[in-house]
């Protein structure tokens, strides 16, 4: 099957390579020449070091790499099984660009977004037949992480659904489904590791170095909240935030946070504009920790709660089922263990007697327990 991408950029690009080593021939479609360029560059880069690394022989490298071709023009699209979008963020361009694919496309092809943020519902409505659409939200970098996103929206056929899960799940990715709702499973659960994390930083409780270090030592994260947001790019990461809370009607468990606007702001983006939460400067010297146990072990308890009410609640709203949450969270952003699951470790009343405590102490909605939570502690019932 032919597969299409329409979006040159660092997603398109990863998304073609996926779908040329699954054995598909791949187009991908960007109006901007210069983006093509990059794009080209980079799967040459990338094929040419996975042949060095032993990972691919040449010849094969050489036929993946030449399965993928580039265009300006849309009608390169023509007889594409699937097109997946990854343009630019931006409601009006997807709409355009998908009111315009439908124009060149069979009526059989299956019309997918990667968007991160948007309504997929939203952009569907932009197409004549609707129910050809759907989310498949990859992650970056997509040629590496395993996890992919499926969601129906209201409107998607039940067949698309399946066809489209069964494609990804066959390119050797990790799938999970997810309602048409803000941030899906993993951007919307993992939002108290950010938020959190700051709001714990602005009370003047512990510096960033301490909150890292409280993640790290005692949770087993891979990465502190500010070294992930340093690495994820504060503005990215702010915008997410803002997205979802805006999306949620200003949902105060969502609230993005001042400190992080104001990096955004600043061009204090993280690792890649040299300064975020952390100095990246050559002569920087990182900040050692300096809070002592009970410290570490409140601020890990305070915002793993939050986590695992916000991975209780996606339950119970059904964003997605108990297997899939836990996946989401695992593979899409390697947190060391499923939420659930930690829910269960701790006890659903220790969790609840956490998020209460906040409650009331701050009289803010932000610390409100989700409805099953509350349920789980009062039947002494677990997930798994
Ligand atoms: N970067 C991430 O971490 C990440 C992760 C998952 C999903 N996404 C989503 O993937 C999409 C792309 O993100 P990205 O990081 O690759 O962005 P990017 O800025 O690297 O690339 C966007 C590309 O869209 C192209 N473009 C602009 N207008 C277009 C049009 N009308 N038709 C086709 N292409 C057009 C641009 O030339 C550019 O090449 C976005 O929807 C984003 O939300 C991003």
């Amino acid at each position: 099957m032919k597969i299409g991408v329409a979006g040159a950029g660092a997603m398109g690009t990863g998304i073609a390579q996926v779908a040329a080593m699954a054995g598909h021939t791949v187009v991908i479609y960007d109006p901007y020449e210069t983006s093509l360029g990059r794009s080209k560059g980079i799967l040459d880069g990338d094929f040419a070091k996975l042949v060095s690394k032993g990972k691919l022989d040449e010849a094969k490298g050489k036929s993946v790499r030449n399965a993928i071709s580039h265009t300006s023009n849309l009608d390169g699209l023509k007889g594409c099984g699937m097109v997946i979008e990854a343009a630019v963020e931006m409601m009006e361009v997807k709409k355009k660009l998908f009111a315009d694919l439908e124009s060149v496309v069979d009526e059989d092809c299956i019309l997918a977004t990667n968007t991160s943020s948007l309504p997929v519902i939203a952009i569907a409505a932009a197409c004549k037949h609707r129910s050809r659409v759907i989310g498949i939200h990859f992650f970056n970098p997509a040629a590496i992480m395993p996890l992919v996103e499926i969601i129906p929206a209201f409107t998607t056929e039940e067949s698309v659904y399946q066809n489209s899960r069964a494609l990804i799940d066959s390119w050797g990715k990790v799938t999970v489904k997810a309602k048409d709702t803000p941030g899906f499973i993993v951007n919307r659960i993992a939002r108290p590791y950010y938020g959190e994390a700051i709001k714990i930083y602005e009370e003047g409780i512990a510096s960033f170095a301490d909150i890292d270090q409280a993640m790290r030592s005692i949770g087993g994260f891979r990465m502190g909240p500010f070294e992930l947001m340093d690495m994820i790019g504060n503005d990215i990461n702010f915008s997410v935030t803002e997205t979802v809370w805006r999306q949620m009607f200003y949902d105060p468990r969502y609230r993005p946070s001042i400190t992080q606007q104001r990096l955004s702001e600043a061009g204090l983006y993280g690792k890649k504009s040299g300064r975020g939460y952390y100095d990246y400067s050559v002569s920087a010297v990182k900040p050692e920790p300096t809070a002592d146990d009970r410290k570490l072990h409140y601020i890990f308890n305070r915002i793993l709660c939050m986590l695992i009410n916000e991975a209780v609640d996606a339950l119970y709203l059904g964003i997605a089922s108990r297997d899939d949450i836990e996946t989401a969270m695992t593979k899409g952003v390697n947190y060391p263990k499923g939420l659930l699951r930690w829910c269960d470790e701790l006890g659903a009343a220790n969790v609840l007697d956490t998020i209460n405590r906040m409650h009331a102490d701050y009289l803010d909605d932000r610390y409100r327990p989700s409805l099953l939570l509350k349920k789980s502690a009062a039947e002494h019932s677990r997930f798994f």
